[in-house]
C-alpha cells in the first residue's frame, strides 16, 4: 500500500509528501487497506473456530485498534492502560486476553470487572493473586496458564520469550502441578492454555513444536479431569523488513500446523498477532535537517530520533529507508541519525541511499509495529503525529504533542 508512482511515494491514493507538508514531521503514516488485508489473510488461513486478539502493544492508536475491532478482532493486552484503550476503541471484552509477567491487584480487578475472556497467569504467586481478587469481587476468574514450552524461537534474544532462561510463563515441567492446584481454587475457572515463544519469527516451526508440547501437556491434564475451552498460541509471526535477505513466513502453513497439533481437542483457538497485522502498514516520515561529514564518515541528520522510533537503537533492527521523492543526486553512503544526544541515536549505519537535499523528506519503512508505541519524550521532544490513510483521504488520528504536553502534570 506504500509505492512509488512517477518517482514519488504514495500511501494508498495519497502523496506522502502532502501529508508531511500538511501535518509536519516527524509523522507516522498508516495504511488502513494494509491493516485490513493483513487481517483478512491471517483470518482466512484458519479453518477452525478462532479469535484474533490483536496484540495492541504493537500499535495502540485508538483508530488502529478500532479498525481491527470493526473487523471482529479482540485484543491481547498487557496493562490496565491497554485494557482502557481497547475498551475505548470498541473491542468486545469477551475477546480480550490479558497477558503479562506480573499483574497488580488493581489490574486484575479492572479485568474482572470488565469480564474479559481470560487472564493469562504467569506464576503461582499471580494465580493466588487472581484467586484472592476474584474472591473479594465474588467472581470466578477465567484463566489460562502461560506455559513456557522451552522451545527456541531463533529470533533476537531481546524478543525471545519461550526459553527456560526467560522470565516468561510457568516452566513446562511445573505447569502440570500448577494446573492441578488451579483446579482446586474456588474462584478460579481453568479456561485455557496459553504460550508465546517470541516475536518476529520468520520460521514458524518452533510454534508448531511448542504446540505439540502443549497438546501433550493438555492430554495429561485432561486425564485428570481438567477441561480446556481455549488454546491461545500467542503471536510472533514475523514480517519482511529487508526484502534482500528475508522471506515472509507462510501463514497458511502456520495455521495448518497449529490446527494439526490441536486436532481432536474441543477448543477454540486464540491468536495474538501484533507485528504481522500492522508492521508493514506504517512508515515514519522525517525531514533531513543537515548533511555532515566527519573525516571518513557522512551523516544524514534527520528530525526524527530514537525517541520516535527506538527499534534500530535497541535491537540494531534493520528498517528500509528511502527518499519520498526519487532523486537524481546519486547514491551516498552514510549513517542516518537523529538529533538526540546519544551515539545510539541512529536509524541506519553505512547505509546506501539516493542523496536527499536538506529540507526534503525520507520514509523509514516497516514502522507500523512497535514504532509509536515505544516512542518517548526523551530530550523533551514532543511525540510525533499519527495519520491514517484510507483510499485518497487521510486524517490525523493522534495530534503531534505540543510543548505544553511536555509539562502536563508537572509542578515547579
Ligand atoms: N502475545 C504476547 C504474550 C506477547 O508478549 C507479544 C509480544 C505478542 C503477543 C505479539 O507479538 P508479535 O505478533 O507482534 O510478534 N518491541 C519488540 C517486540 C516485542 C514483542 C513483545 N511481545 C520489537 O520492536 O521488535
Amino acid at each position: 500500500m506504500f509505492e512509488y508512482r512517477n518517482g514519488e511515494l504514495y500511501a494508498e491514493g495519497v502523496r506522502v509528501a502532502d501529508i508531511a507538508e500538511d501535518v509536519g514531521t516527524p509523522v507516522y503514516v498508516y495504511s488502513k487497506a494494509h491493516f485490513e488485508s493483513q487481517f483478512s489473510r491471517f483470518d482466512s488461513a484458519f479453518s477452525r473456530e478462532h479469535v484474533i486478539s490483536f496484540a495492541i502493544k504493537a500499535n495502540s492508536n485508538l483508530a488502529v485498534i478500532g479498525v481491527f475491532a470493526k473487523l471482529g478482532a479482540g485484543a491481547d493486552i498487557v496493562s490496565r492502560g491497554e485494557l482502557f484503550k481497547a475498551l475505548k476503541a470498541g473491542v468486545d471484552p469477551s475477546k480480550i486476553v490479558f497477558s503479562g509477567v506480573a499483574k497488580r491487584d488493581d489490574e486484575i480487578e479492572y479485568a474482572l470487572v470488565n469480564d474479559i475472556m481470560m487472564i493469562n497467569v504467569e506464576s503461582e504467586d499471580e494465580l493466588n493473586a487472581v484467586d484472592r481478587v476474584a474472591k473479594r469481587l465474588n467472581k470466578k476468574a477465567r484463566i489460562a496458564l502461560r506455559v513456557n514450552p522451552d522451545v527456541d524461537p531463533k529470533t533476537h534474544p531481546y524478543i525471545s520469550t519461550g526459553l527456560k532462561k526467560n522470565k516468561f510463563g510457568v516452566p513446562y515441567d511445573e505447569a502440570y502441578d500448577l494446573y492441578l492446584k488451579a483446579k482446586e481454587l474456588k474462584n478460579i475457572d481453568v479456561y485455557g492454555v496459553q504460550f508465546h515463544i517470541g516475536s518476529q519469527l520468520l520460521d514458524t516451526t518452533p510454534i508448531y513444536d511448542a504446540s505439540k508440547r502443549i497438546a501433550d501437556l493438555m492430554r495429561r491434564l485432561m486425564d485428570k479431569g481438567l477441561e480446556f475451552r481455549v488454546v491461545d498460541v500467542g503471536g510472533g509471526v514475523g514480517i519482511v523488513y529487508d526484502e534482500k535477505t528475508e522471506k515472509e513466513p507462510d501463514v497458511n502453513l502456520y495455521a495448518k500446523q497449529i490446527e494439526e497439533a490441536f486436532e481432536g481437542f474441543d477448543i477454540k483457538l486464540v491468536l495474538e498477532p501484533g507485528r504481522f497485522l500492522v508492521g508493514n502498514g506504517g512508515i515514519l516520515i522525517s525531514r533531513v535537517i543537515y548533511h555532515k561529514t566527519n573525516g571518513q564518515k557522512s551523516f544524514l541528520i534527520v528530525d526524527a530520533g530514537m525517541n520516535d522510533l527506538l527499534r534500530p537503537s535497541l535491537y540494531n533492527a534493520y528498517h528500509k529507508i528511502a527518499p519520498l521523492k526519487e532523486s537524481s543526486l546519486g547514491v551516498i553512503k552514510c549513517d542516518i541519525v537523529g538529533p538526540i544526544c546519544e551515539t545510539g541515536d541512529f536509524f541506519a549505519r553505512d547505509y546506501q541511499i539516493d542523496d536527499v537535499p536538506n529540507g526534503e523528506c525520507i520514509a523509514v519503512f516497516s514502522a507500523g509495529a512497535y514504532g509509536f508505541t515505544m516512542a518517548s519524550n526523551y530530550n523533551s521532544r514532543p511525540r510525533p503525529a499519527e495519520v491514517l490513510v484510507e483510499g485518497d483521504r487521510y486524517r490525523i488520528v493522534r495530534e503531534r504533542e505540543m510543548l505544553e504536553d511536555l509539562i502536563k502534570g508537572e509542578y515547579l
